[in-house]
């Protein structure tokens, strides 16, 4: 790897002020003063110093973040905060795994590890996703069994069996709590199901995806690297 692409993707400056400081002998590879951009690290296993500070090289990073309401799950946005604004990161190229509505809250990975998230992602892997619920009126076995069969949401999507535990019902405010838990992600797809069935959904919060539980540690906002053996049971 290029000397300027490493020192890049660890965001120690823009591509060009990498360059200067290349130039002004701020770098060194080991002991020697490396002055020349294109010059060819081995990530891993070559010292880089920048200003005698090392810069050790990060492949993968992995986040779990406690998403609050009013953000969206995007990389940049012209208006709004998005997810990222939240992580400091050492790498650059990072990405939440699957979309969280704005108004939705809870478990979002963001990592740069792009085949993971497909794996995460695509339905064929069966992956469960698990959200908790409340929403508009009272829920019975009806509909659960309605979201187990396979829900036709509206003439274009039928979903996938949906797993829905119903915990408890408050008659003041008429809605119910429920756990859902679904194997695919399309838009809106939980409050499309719960519309579809009637109902409305209050609000949602995702608690696990896969193995990955959400740490109950995290407020709202928080985030924390992934233990080892949460990366490798994912
Ligand atoms: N389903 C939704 O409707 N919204 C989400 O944010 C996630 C799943």
């Amino acid at each position: 790897m290029r000397l300027d692409k490493y020192l890049a993707d660890m965001q120690k400056g823009t591509r060009s002020q990498i360059k200067t400081y290349i130039k002004k002998g701020r770098i060194k590879v080991g002991d020697i003063v490396v002055t020349s951009p294109d010059f060819k690290i081995e990530p891993g296993s070559d010292l880089v110093l920048m200003d005698n500070v090392p810069v050790d090289y990060v492949f993968f990073e992995y986040y779990m973040l406690n998403k609050p309401a009013g953000v969206v799950t995007a990389t940049t946005d012209k208006k709004e905060k998005t997810v990222l604004d939240l992580i400091q990161s050492k790498r650059n190229d990072l990405f939440p795994v699957g979309r969280l509505d704005k108004d939705t809250e809870g478990l979002l990975l963001i990592t740069n590890d792009g085949p993971l998230a497909h794996k995460i992602l695509s339905p064929k892997n069966h992956i469960d996703k698990t959200y908790y619920t409340k929403v508009k009126g009272q829920l019975d076995e009806t509909i659960t069994a309605l979201f187990f069969k396979g829900l036709q949401v509206d003439d274009d999507f039928c979903a996938l069996p949906a797993k829905l535990t119903i915990l408890s019902y408050d008659k003041e405010s008429d809605s119910t709590t429920a756990y859902i838990t679904i194997q695919e992600g399309k838009f809106h797809q939980i409050k499309r199901m719960f519309a579809a069935v009637g109902s409305e959904v209050l609000y949602l919060k995702r608690v696990s995806m896969g193995s990955l539980k959400l740490d109950t540690n995290l407020q709202l906002g928080e985030y924390r690297p992934l233990t080892s053996s949460e990366i490798e049971n994912l």
